[in-house]
This record gives structure tokens, C-alpha cells and sequence, in this order.
């Protein structure tokens, strides 16, 4: 397997660094090809992904990430040198760029009870549209305002002082995800697929949800479903965890509850993610660069090293993938090798050097 790597920015690179011995240590034949991608790469040549970057995934099976900075669209051009102002280069963040180019529509948290073993389930986050495919709007033109004139508010404030943001869902967008999840499930041997939504508030999108639930679930007789509020969901995630197999939501939901879930399982320095398409992939842990606490060896490895175990799931080394699953559960478990944010005095290197003296 050809595999890209892209450390990034921030913490990215040290975690990566120190996580990826366990790659070899499992006896996994990686073929690990090293790539550009960052904010550096934002102030050199005004694009954070480099053209060789496209082209390295292009010729590779999937991509490890370790972390990017993203910084608002203007924040990020001032920033940018005098030769490479005025020049109309938009920052785009590159996890953004990566899963719209690759599209990368399903974005798959899981959330596992590393020190009890009490809980193990998936967020699966739509990636491509829902509240977050881009329609948002702040001041209204007409047939916006067509539709939203006659509420109270709208009619009080008026359309300069008005906004509006559309939740696209599309029965393309909605069967490929359900799909994804139905299978996720599948392969994962979860028995349940809990679709999160709003349908008591959201009536006619939710129950388009609903119905495209129920025609596919014909398919997979061995999987229960639900569709259930997403607030309810949250409240379930945090005092039943047990009772989830598989959660499938749109966009927003999804970030959010995917959020939730890290947090449930105990902070960042354990949450990995994969954004997953019919013809691509990267898998990256949720955590983001950390500036603040770059080149300090105080990072958490773990996340990296599950996002590792992830890959190797999804590329079919199941057995591999649960190793290095137990090697950190043991780690965590027996407690003297953790990082700061765990609760101990580890260095990023240490803490990844004792999952590999379990492996
Ligand atoms: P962050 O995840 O970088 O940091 C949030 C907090 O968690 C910080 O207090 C940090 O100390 C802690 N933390 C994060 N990773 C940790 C680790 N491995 N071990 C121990 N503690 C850890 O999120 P923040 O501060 O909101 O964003 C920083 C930058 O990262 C921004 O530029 C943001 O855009 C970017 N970002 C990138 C992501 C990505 O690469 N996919 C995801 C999230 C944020
Ligand atoms: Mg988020």
C-alpha cells in the first residue's frame, strides 16, 4: 500500500513523528510517502496544498494527516507577504479543499471507552452538504425574502438585517451516506444505525430522511434503525453511550455531535477521524495544530497512533488495527506513560515509545 503523509503544521509533525514506528512495529508494509501541506506553505506560495501534494495523492491509496492551522479568509491574506498580496489568492483550508477535490463525503469518528471498554460507537458526519453546503446568507434579496417576509421577526428587522441559511439535503447525497453507514455497520459488527435529525421540528426535510431510511434498511434485515432528535442524541451520547452502534447525521449535526463524541471518550488526545469517498480518503486525528503548544513534546501521540489503527481497519488489517487499538488501551490503562491532557507528566515521545513496548 502507497501511503501519503502529510505532517502539517503546529503539533502535527510531532505527533506524526512519533507515531508512525507503529506502523513497521505491527508489521504493516507501508509504502510511507512524505508531502507539503500547511499554513508555511500558505505564506510561501500562497496555496496551503502544493500542486506535487494533488498529485503525491493521486498516486498514493490514502493519506495520514497530522494537523493544520486554518485561519479566516482575511485574517489569512494579511498575513500573507507583500509580494503575494492584491493578488486575489483566496485561503481555503486545506481539509476542506482535500475532501471537496477527493470528494469525501462521510467523515467517521469513532468513539470507544479506551479505559473501560463500556462503550464503542461511530459518529458518521455528512461532509458535503446539509446546513453547512455553503448557501448563507446575511442581508436578503428577493426570493429570499419572499419566503421569509411574512414571519414576525423578519417583518420587524427587514431583509438588510435578516439572514438565512439553507440545509441542502439531496436524495444523492442522502442514500450515498445511508449506505456508508449500513455498511460501516456491517463491517464493524455495530447491530444498530441511529439516524440523529430533528424530525418533531424539521417535519418535511426529516421525513425525507426517515423515508430514505426505511426503503434502505430493507436491505440490511440483520441492522436495526431509528431516527431520533439530535438533541436527544446528545443527551444518550453522554448518559447511555452503550446504547449506540452506528449515529449517521447531516453536516452540522454531525460536527457536532462528533465533537461530543471526543469528549465522551475523553478529550482530544484520543479522538481520530476518517473522511472517506467512493475514490479516496485521509485519515487525521481530530485535533487540530495547537499552535501554542508546538515543538514542546507536551502533544498527545494516542490520537495519531488510533488514527493509524483506523487506516489499517479501513484498509483491511482489522487484526493490526485492533493491536495497536490494545496497546493503548494498556498504555491508558496502566497510566505512568500519559501526557499532560491525561493527566500525567509524558513526553509526546515517551508516550508513543510505551505503545510501541506493548507492541
Ligand atoms: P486544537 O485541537 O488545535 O486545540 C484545542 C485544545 O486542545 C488546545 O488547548 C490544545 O492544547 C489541546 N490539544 C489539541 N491536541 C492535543 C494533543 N494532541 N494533545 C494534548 N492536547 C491537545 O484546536 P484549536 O486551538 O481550536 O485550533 C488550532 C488550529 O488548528 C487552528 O488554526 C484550527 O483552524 C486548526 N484546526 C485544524 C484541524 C485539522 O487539521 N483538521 C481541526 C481543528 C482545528
Ligand atoms: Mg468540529
Amino acid at each position: 500500500m502507497d501511503i501519503a503523509v502529510l505532517p502539517g503544521d503546529g503539533i502535527g509533525p510531532e505527533v506524526v513523528e512519533a507515531a508512525l514506528p507503529v506502523i513497521g512495529k505491527v508489521g504493516l508494509d507501508w509504502n510511507l510517502q512524505f508531502g507539503d501541506v500547511g499554513w508555511p506553505f500558505w505564506l510561501s506560495d500562497g496555496d496551503p496544498v502544493p500542486d506535487a501534494t494533488w498529485k503525491l495523492l493521486e498516486r498514493t491509496d490514502s493519506c495520514l494527516l497530522g494537523a493544520i492551522t486554518s485561519k479566516p479568509a482575511r485574517e489569512a491574506e494579511s498575513e500573507l507577504p507583500f509580494a503575494l498580496q492584491g493578488l486575489d489568492r483566496k485561503f481555503i483550508s486545506p481539509v476542506i479543499q482535500l475532501r471537496q477535490r477527493l470528494g469525501l463525503y462521510a467523515n467517521v469518528r469513532p468513539v470507544a471507552d479506551i479505559h473501560e471498554g463500556r462503550f464503542n460507537f461511530a459518529v458518521i458526519r455528512e461532509n458535503t452538504e446539509g446546513l453547512y453546503a455553503g448557501f448563507d446568507y446575511h442581508g436578503l434579496s428577493n426570493p429570499l425574502w419572499e419566503l421569509v417576509k411574512d414571519h414576525p421577526n423578519a417583518a420587524q428587522s427587514g431583509a438588510d438585517n435578516s439572514s438565512v441559511t439553507l440545509r441542502l439535503q439531496t436524495r444523492a447525497g442522502i442514500d450515498r451516506l445511508l449506505r456508508f453507514g449500513f455498511e460501516y455497520a456491517v463491517s464493524q459488527h455495530h447491530q444498530l444505525l441511529t439516524l440523529a435529525d430533528k424530525p418533531n421540528v424539521l417535519r418535511s426535510s426529516s421525513n425525507f430522511l426517515r423515508s430514505r431510511l426505511e426503503i434502505m434498511a430493507e436491505e440490511y434485515p440483520g441492522i436495526e434503525t431509528e431516527i431520533l432528535n439530535v438533541d436527544a442524541v446528545a443527551l444518550w451520547m453522554v448518559r447511555r453511550p452503550e446504547r449506540f452502534g452506528v449515529i449517521v447525521a447531516e453536516n452540522m449535526f454531525g460536527d457536532i455531535l462528533s465533537d461530543l463524541g471526543a469528549g465522551v471518550m475523553g478529550g482530544l488526545g484520543l479522538a481520530s477521524s476518517a473522511n472517506l469517498g467512493d475514490h479516496g480518503s485521509y485519515f487525521e486525528p481530530v485535533h487540530g495544530s495547537a499552535p501554542g503548544m508546538a515543538k514542546q513534546s507536551k502533544a498527545n501521540p494516542l490520537a495519531m497512533i488510533l488514527t493509524i489503527s483506523q487506516l489499517a481497519d479501513h484498509l483491511g488489517n482489522a487484526e493490526e488495527a485492533e493491536r495497536i487499538r490494545k496497546a493503548v488501551r494498556t498504555v491508558v490503562r496502566d497510566g505512568t506513560a500519559l501526557t499532560y491532557d491525561l493527566g500525567g507528566r509524558s513526553t509526546t515521545r515517551e508516550a508513543a515509545n510505551a505503545v510501541l513496548a506493548v507492541l
